[in-house]
């Protein structure tokens, strides 16, 4: 199976070394990968971890015509306000038929049910397992394991910035020590205050909520407080009582539709919520069905993203097989 990447940052590279250790059982080759800077390589073959970029491609069009790929894997920058140009990469990709996976949060936010649908319309495979948890499963999840659950909200502790600046003030650190050491760890976002500021959760409270609960909301739309606000002095205090703070993503499912909410919330030590730290996060779906139920994902890295964008080529290389479609065009049409 064949891959066009759009985006060769952390997350792209990452890949690319993944994908080399699983070649035997997993015959996955990056033929094209397209950059905003470093321009763009394509090769009939098997690209190097270390491709000789080339000119940028004029547009992402031009790229994907020229890639020869099956599936386009968007893991450009996220934009949390806009979810572009990536929206726009994924159509692009569609309009190719090729399906897509993508790591980017961006897209499912703000336009998750008419991307979903003209996957469809175009009998595409469209999956973003990498998203919101790294590699742990949440969207996989409900698909596979919790058939005929509706889900009727979430409690989900997201974004680990803002848990590496609230540690390093409780550790006597400052504000900005917290965003310097969160950097170093290559887990900020590229403009860090998406992170503190709300942004980065309140798009992973839309993309779960329009995914799981057909919520049809952007991350505008959620209400948001960041933890911008909060004093090393007060996180001392809070922890003189027995209290820390974390920045909750919350919905529920009401009689008027969705309830979504991002707050810094505080919090007991030791309750659930408050037992994640650093880089690790932590999802409660509340169902119907099967009462709460959680995903906790201890210290992932970016290996770790890369593995849930992987899960998703696994699942599109199965279903391709499985359906035993054959070679081009129709192998690249799946229900
Ligand atoms: N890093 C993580 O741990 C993590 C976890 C979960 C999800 N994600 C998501 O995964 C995505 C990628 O993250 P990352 O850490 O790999 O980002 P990154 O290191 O900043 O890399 C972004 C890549 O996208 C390229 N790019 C940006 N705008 C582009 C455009 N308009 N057209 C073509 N290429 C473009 C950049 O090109 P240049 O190389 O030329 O600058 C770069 O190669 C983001 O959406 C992020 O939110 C990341």
């Amino acid at each position: 199976m064949k891959l066009a990447l759009i985006g060769y940052g952390n997350v792209g590279r990452a890949l690319a070394v993944l994908l080399r250790r699983k070649k035997s059982a997993f015959p996955f080759e990056i033929t094209g990968v397209h950059t905003a800077r470093h321009g763009t390589a394509v090769s009939r073959h098997c690209l190097p971890l270390e491709p000789k970029f080339g000119p940028p491609a004029p547009s992402v069009e031009a790229f994907l015509d020229s890639a020869h790929a099956d599936v386009a894997v968007e893991l450009t920058t996220l934009n949390p306000v806009t979810g572009q140009p990536a929206i726009d990469h994924i159509r692009a990709a569609f309009s190719r038929r090729l399906h897509v996976v993508t790591a980017n949060k961006g897209p499912i936010a703000h336009a998750y049910s008419e991307l979903r649908d003209e996957a469809r319309r175009h009998k595409l495979m469209f999956r973003f397992e990498a998203t919101v948890m790294d590699g742990a499963p949440v969207f996989n999840q409900v698909r596979n394991n919790l058939p005929g659950v509706t889900v009727l909200g979430f409690t989900g502790v997201l974004n680990s910035t803002s848990k590496i600046v609230i540690e390093t003030m409780e550790q006597c650190g400052t504000f900005d020590d917290g965003l310097d050491a969160a950097r170093r760890m290559g887990i900020a976002e590229a403009d860090a205050s998406y992170d503190v500021e709300g942004w980065d959760s309140a798009a992973k409270t839309a993309a779960l909520a329009n995914v799981l609960m057909d919520a049809r909301t952007n991350p505008q739309a959620i209400p948001t407080r960041g933890i911008t606000r909060l004093t090393p002095q007060r996180v001392h205090e809070l922890n003189r009582s027995g209290k820390t703070v974390r920045l909750v993503s919350r919905a529920k499912r009401t009689a008027k539709g969705v309830s979504l909410r991002v707050r810094a919330e505080v919090l007991d030590q030791a309750g659930l919520l408050a037992s994640v730290h650093g880089t690790s996060n932590l999802l409660l779906l509340h169902t119907d069905l099967m009462g709460t139920i959680g995903t906790v994902s201890i210290s992932p890295a970016v290996e770790q993203t890369a593995y849930g964008v992987f899960i998703d080529l696994v699942d599109i290389f199965r279903a391709i097989k499985r359906l035993q479609i054959a070679l081009p065009p129709m192998k690249r049409h799946v229900e």
